[in-house]
């Protein structure tokens, strides 16, 4: 579409535009005539105006009601986390993070012989410490680096490694309701004589050994966990992939046994395929390590290295924040697209009596030096009043979401990503605004 601009109309003109365009549309179209919706109205335009989206040019002020039409029309389709929405500041990081591989570079199956998990690159090691050393949201010391096909194969080597070979029968694993969706099928897809999905932690009752999925800030609802189980005999595995400061205040430096981060949500690059799990026992370590040479014979190389790069510029962009006064560094990029997208939710989400949000607190955030907010990877939108499914009622909008059933949960709830394209965003902004209307 941009290739059908003059050349000399800078990309800076047309946000401008765009978003002079779209503030009026959204007062106009949205609102029109409904003066009880004046200060929602306002708010959305303050909002939008201060913000970096890039409005879709489908909904402009001038446009039709063949537009409007057409708008309303495509499928949007939220239901995975893909995390595009950081596009557009590795895009302005220009080459900071380009790697060029030569042909004869990385072609062992070994990295590190030294290492316990002797297919973790030391780049990548390194930038993982020293990233969790910048944030301050992980201990690292005392811990054995393993590295992941993503934290989705870590999770599997971890109940793995936590399960025992002798024990009569297969150990329960369980996580309190509402649940990240995938838990239930990772667990069980393979009817492992090893390990069983248990369903909620809450209600788990059972004696003996049990593995619990902690997921803090939790997917899909946001809000910050602890184990709940409580028992004696109980192993956990702490699922941080979201404590990283643009989703919740960073509030101490977790010193868990068995903790799993991804790149795929700290920075966006899910492609890259790029987990690394924090772990104190050696013994587990090793255990995890075994199931990964099984699975894979290691991980990929090239996508380590590129992941260590992304890091680097990640802990660069803090450091030059603060010591030099440079740029933004990419947390606080990030938490201020994702604090813009949360506000403009909230006033589509308000401007009727059809759905809810969860609520949350501020906090004093330890990274970002201030007090700040929990603003989700997710939105767990309820629908209030007699619609009892959620998901198909928005789905009959063209707006595809995870049901909260698959989350152990009501399918009055669903789970819609906050990290997709701001053309999709603003469409679901556009849409939740239209069908309250
Ligand atoms: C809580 C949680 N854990 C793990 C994962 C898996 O992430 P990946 O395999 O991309 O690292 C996800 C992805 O959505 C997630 O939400």
């Amino acid at each position: 579409m941009m290739a059908n601009f003059p050349a000399m109309l800078s990309l800076r003109h047309l946000l401008v535009l765009s978003l002079a365009l779209n503030v009026s549309l959204i007062l106009r179209m949205v609102y029109e005539g409904d003066d009880q919706q004046g200060s929602n109205n306002q708010n959305m335009g303050r909002i939008i105006q201060k913000s970096r989206l890039v409005i879709p040019s489908t909904i402009s002020a001038n446009s039709t009601r063949k537009d409007h039409a057409g708008v309303m029309d495509k499928i949007i389709n939220l239901d995975h986390g893909d995390p595009t929405m950081y596009e557009r500041y590795w895009r302005q990081m220009g080459d900071k993070t380009t790697i060029i591989i030569p042909g004869w570079q990385s072609m062992s199956y070994f990295s590190d012989p030294t290492s316990i998990c002797w297919f973790l690159e030391p780049e990548f090691s390194k930038e993982v410490v020293r990233l969790h050393n910048v944030v301050g949201n992980a201990v690292t010391q005392g811990r054995h680096v393993v590295v992941g096909t993503g934290s989705s194969q870590l999770i599997l080597a971890a109940l793995y490694a936590l399960s025992s070979p002798h024990a009569t029968e297969p150990i329960s694993v369980v996580s309190a309701v509402p649940y990240y969706s995938s838990y239930p099928s990772m667990a069980d897809f393979q009817k492992s004589g090893l390990y069983k999905w248990a369903g909620d932690a809450e209600s788990f009752n059972k004696d003996g050994p049990y593995i619990e999925l902690v997921t803090s800030p939790n997917n899909p609802d946001g809000y910050t966990r602890k184990s709940v189980v409580n028992r004696n005999q109980g192993l956990l595995i702490h699922d941080l992939a979201y404590y990283w400061p643009q989703y919740t205040p960073i509030l101490f430096a977790s010193d868990y046994d068995l903790t799993l981060f991804t790149v795929s949500k700290s920075t966006g690059h899910a492609g890259t395929r790029i987990g690394w799990a924090l772990v104190k026992d050696p013994e587990v370590a090793k255990k995890m390590t075994k199931f990964i040479e099984l699975n894979t014979i290691g991980v990929s190389k090239d996508s380590q290295l590129r992941a260590a790069k992304v890091l680097k510029a990640v802990s660069d962009s803090c450091e030059e924040e603060y010591s030099q006064g440079g740029e933004e560094s990419f947390f606080k990029y990030s938490y201020k697209a994702l604090e813009q997208r949360w506000k403009l939710l909230r006033v589509a989400v308000d401007s009727g009596g059809l759905f809810s949000l969860p609520k949350f607190s501020s906090a004093f955030c330890t990274f970002l030096n201030q007090e700040s907010e929990i603003q989700p990877a997710f939105a767990w939108l309820k629908c209030e009043g007699d619609i009892e499914d959620c998901g198909s009622f928005l789905r009959g909008h063209k707006i595809l979401t995870r049901s909260g059933e698959q989350f152990g949960a009501s399918p009055k709830y669903v789970r819609i990503s906050m990290l997709d394209t701001d053309e999709h965003f603003m469409q679901l902004i556009y849409r939740l605004t239209t069908i309250q209307k």
